[in-house]
């Protein structure tokens, strides 16, 4: 295991369990859609995630991608997410869009995301997330597939990355506070 590691959340094995159950949910759901099917990629956390989900999906999937954050908390009432990547598409009234985020925690960027995604003209717009921290949330917002609630502990691997660290990592870990605190 990795020295900055404190203790492993969701391993190697967890993970395949938790992509296989959504992928089955999601080609259940939509199995009768006939719009296109756009697994919407939120770089650059989800990437690991999204790789392993559409391998499992039974349906034909495109797959796209988008950069965004959110202002942090208190300097925007309003609502507003910063694109750094937009989704350029001019058949959006032909596709349901699966937005597939790595990890909820205030819940701005995917409540703000969904709205923005509406706007432009979706067909229809659902989330998908490996990981929930309901307890960290500022504006109220549930995801459509859930891989796993956690604590407020921040955590790393599997795509989530600390200063652009650890995101090769095969599972998802808690990592030490010592790694972070005194920086
Ligand atoms: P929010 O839900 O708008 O607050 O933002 C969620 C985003 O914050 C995620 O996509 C991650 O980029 C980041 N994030 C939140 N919690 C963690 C964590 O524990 N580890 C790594 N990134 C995190
Ligand atoms: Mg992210």
């Amino acid at each position: 295991m990795n020295k900055d590691i404190a203790e492993i959340l969701v391993d190697e094995k967890e993970i395949g369990e938790i992509c296989s159950r959504i992928a089955e949910e999601i080609s259940r759901d939509y199995k009768n859609s006939d719009k296109k099917l756009l697994l919407l990629c939120i770089l650059k956390g989800s990437v690991v995630f999204m790789g392993e989900l559409m391998k499992r999906i039974d349906l034909p999937v495109e797959i796209d991608f988008m950069k965004v954050s959110s202002y942090g908390a208190g300097t925007a009432t309003t609502g507003s997410i910063n694109i750094h990547l937009d989704l350029q598409r001019k058949d959006m009234n032909d596709i349901d869009i699966i937005v597939v985020e790595d990890i909820i925690d205030s819940g701005r960027t995917l409540s703000h995301l969904t709205e923005y995604l509406k706007l432009k003209g979706a067909h229809s717009v659902r989330t998908c997330t490996l990981l929930d921290k309901p307890s960290r949330r500022e504006v109220e917002f549930r995801p459509d597939y859930t891989g796993k609630i956690i604590p407020d502990k921040f955590v790393v691997g599997f795509g989530l990355d600390y200063d652009e660290m650890y995101r090769a990592l095969p599972y998802v870990g808690v990592l030490r506070p010592e790694v972070y605190e005194g920086k």
